[in-house]
């Protein structure tokens, strides 16, 4: 059977204009921990937020601190949304004004069970969450959606129900290849096919050790390179620390909630006694980490709001 125009569901795209998806083909880039907490950070600043976790880990659950909570599905509910075309329904206010589709083991499955309900359609398989979304973006001021890697379903999903694309990318020249490569081809192919919407909103350098304009040269050629001389970079970038990645992810806490958790410290007398110990005393570092990702959050949404009166 080939696909009959008349089978592919209508998307009202002025509906979807204040999504951002952030993907890239590689793992470890940065966009669980950008997604958590460029929807947190638009929440504490009074917006309505939607996020939701495409992910087949759910590692969304772990920056957010719900995983294994009563709220935590393993992706169940996300996951039959999307296969019956049905509204989502997110967990409601994990924080003050933030939302959540909690991701998990369902989504790995999702792929398959598309597949088999909607054979050789394949348009209609990728607009799926689209036409889940598009039932409730309407009550919110941004929606986030976190991708996973190596995963070209589950990536057509997001893409196909998004209005932007943020792309987290590391400094090395292999990353930048395999990784932006991947997601520039199903980018190129989700525009040309069921979502002409579909814009580059930006690359951003994360986790790097070095804020030396000769490395952000580099990887700025190297991102030319992939996605040709328009590419646009975030000028913010998200400096590395592995200390402030490991306690936030540990303790479920968003970069800026880890920060506020530094002004509780133990005074430095009670170490020496031992009355307190060193796992702790949350990194001095965080409210740099913070102020990085607040400088991006605030980048992406004046970048949206330009690119929006351009084409105005
Ligand atoms: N500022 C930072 N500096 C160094 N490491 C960081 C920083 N922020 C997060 N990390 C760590 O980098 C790793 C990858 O981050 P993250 O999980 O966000 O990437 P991802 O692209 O979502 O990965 P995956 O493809 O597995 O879903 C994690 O271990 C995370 O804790
Ligand atoms: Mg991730």
């Amino acid at each position: 059977m080939l696909t009959d125009d008349a089978d592919i569901p209508v998307i009202d795209r002025a509906t979807l204009d204040r999504v951002i998806a952030v993907a890239n083909g590689k793992g470890g880039v940065g966009k669980t921990t950008l997604a958590a907490n460029v929807a947190g950070l638009a929440a504490a600043d009074d917006a309505q937020v939607l996020v939701v976790d495409l992910n087949g880990q759910g590692n969304l659950s772990l920056d957010l601190g719900i995983r294994n909570t009563d709220v935590d599905d393993d992706g169940e509910a996300l996951a039959e949304a999307i296969v019956q075309g049905a509204a989502l329904k997110p967990v409601r206010g994990v924080r003050p004004r933030l939302d959540v589709c909690v991701g998990g083991t369902a989504i790995g499955h999702l792929p398959a069970l598309l597949a088999s309900r909607y054979q050789l359609q394949p348009e209609v398989q990728a607009l799926q969450l689209a036409v889940s979304l598009q039932q409730v973006a309407g009550q919110y001021d941004l929606v986030v959606i976190d991708s996973p890697p190596e995963n070209p379903p589950l990536q057509q999903l997001a893409l196909a129900a998004t209005r932007w694309l943020a792309v987290p990318v590391r400094s090395d020249r292999a990353s930048i290849n395999d990784g932006l490569g991947g997601i520039a081809r199903q980018f190129a192919l989700v525009r040309k096919r069921v979502n002409p919407a579909l814009e580059l909103l930006g690359v951003v350098l994360f986790a790097s050790g070095s804020s030396s304009k000769a490395i952000r040269r580099e990887v700025r050629r190297d991102v030319e390179a992939v996605l040709g001389a328009e590419a646009p970079m975030f000028t913010t970038v998200v400096r590395h620390s592995e200390a402030v990645a490991k306690q936030a992810r540990d303790r479920g806490l968003l970069v800026h909630e880890l920060e506020q958790e530094a002004a509780n410290n133990p005074a430095f007398w009670k170490l020496r006694t031992g009355e307190a110990d060193r796992s702790q005393v949350v990194s001095a570092t965080s409210a740099s980490v913070a102020e990085d990702l607040a400088g991006l959050t605030r980048e992406m949404f004046g970048r949206m709001a330009d690119l929006e009166g351009a084409g105005a």
